[in-house]
């Protein structure tokens, strides 16, 4: 049978917890939490401060008071390797033989350091005979590391995902009558990596994480004026809101005009990138996610340079909410820094 599980992002700058109840007619959030992480605890999705960082889970576990055990984790960033892979090697057994031995020809790393896990993505050969497979490696230590977080606060890592395919899993869960006729690339702009995904006709085609996000407009405010991030991090936040008389808003518009006109160009360096190398169809959609995509500049530039449509990915589009157990300001104001926490809590686990 199918039992509930805890949807848990831990990102650089803050925890996300989500908790679903799904039926064959309704899904409904049952819990939705979010906890910041003190700077530095995560860098490139690497646990630096244990202590911190299990402090977080503790409280954000009292927050929501749920009872199941299981839990969700996903990871991104430089461990984790994304390959999609084209072989003439069909047969299941030596399919697995052959990404064992061949697997340091697509992966910059040492085969005994990393998990492997891969899928078929097309079943039948094509012209040339061969198949398409996804190759996902991550790091050991890094795996081993939030697995032994987890299992310290007495939780049961049942899944590990990554960044990416939570996000697709949100895609597909609330938007199912575009999903097969769309291509899209979705964008999960954290604090300093963004997620990259790029689907046609629900296949994924390419994934890339980037060292970029939020924390660029934050760091290029907190040199521009001399202050520490905590301060800078405030004016952001008040000053996108448009209650700061801290700072020359005049000045501060031009940050952020620099800063996410680069944060679009890289991203969009990187869609452009794929499309050189795999000549794939036209893509539809832009769907942004992530708290960095609030910085709405960064939008609107993404839709300039790219000619393409862009629209927010609303995680909660096909969830039922009930007004009497959730603020629904807070949910509209915070629901996209919850993507991968939804994704996640949308796996099923068998008991
Ligand atoms: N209202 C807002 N306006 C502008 N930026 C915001 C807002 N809310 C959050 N952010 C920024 O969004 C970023 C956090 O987003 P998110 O929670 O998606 O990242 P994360 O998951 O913690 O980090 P990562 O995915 O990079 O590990 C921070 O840089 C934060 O300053
Ligand atoms: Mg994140």
């Amino acid at each position: 049978m199918a039992v509930n599980i805890i949807g848990l992002d831990i990102g650089t700058s803050s925890m996300k917890l989500v908790c679903l109840k799904q039926t064959k007619k309704l899904t409904s959030l049952k819990s939705f939490a979010i906890v910041p992480l003190p700077t530095e605890s995560i860098v490139d999705g690497a646990l630096m401060n244990t202590s911190a960082i299990s402090d977080s889970l503790v409280k954000i576990l009292k927050e929501v008071k749920v009872k199941t055990k299981n839990v969700a984790l996903s990871i991104s960033g430089h461990s984790v390797f994304v390959r999609f892979i084209r072989t003439t090697t069909v047969n299941d057994d030596e399919l697995e033989e052959h990404i064992k031995w061949d697997a340091e020809s697509y992966i910059p790393v040492n085969i005994n350091d990393v998990y492997i896990d891969f899928q078929k993505l097309t079943g039948v050969p094509d012209q040339s005979g061969e198949i398409e497979v996804l190759l996902v490696a991550a790091k050991r230590n890094m795996v081993d590391e939030y697995d032994q977080l987890v299992k310290s606060i007495g939780l049961k890592p049942a899944i590990v995902d990554i960044d990416a395919f939570a996000l697709q899993n949100v895609y597909e869960f609330n938007y199912p009558n575009r999903y097969n006729d769309e291509n899209v690339v979705i964008i999960n702009i954290g604090s300093a990596i963004t997620n990259i995904n790029i689907i046609e006709k629900g296949i994924s085609k390419f994934v890339r994480d980037i060292s970029i996000g939020g924390m660029e407009v934050t760091e290029a405010v907190s040199q521009y004026y001399g202050l520490s991030v905590e301060e800078a991090e405030n004016i952001k936040l008040g000053a996108l809101q448009g209650d700061s008389n801290l700072v020359n808003s005049k000045e501060l518009h031009g940050i952020y005009e620099d800063v996410a006109s680069r944060i679009a160009g890289e991203i969009l360096q990187t869609i452009d990138y794929y499309r050189t190398q795999a000549a794939g169809d036209d893509i539809d959609r832009l769907y942004l996610s992530g708290g960095g995509s609030k910085v709405e500049l960064i939008t609107k530039r993404l839709g300039e340079s790219s000619g393409i449509q862009v629209e927010y990915l609303n995680p909660f589009n096909n969830i039922n909410i009930d007004p009497r157990m959730f603020n629904i300001d807070f949910i509209r104001e915070n629901g996209i820094l919850a993507t991968v926490a939804v994704g996640l809590a949308l796996r099923k686990v068998e008991s």
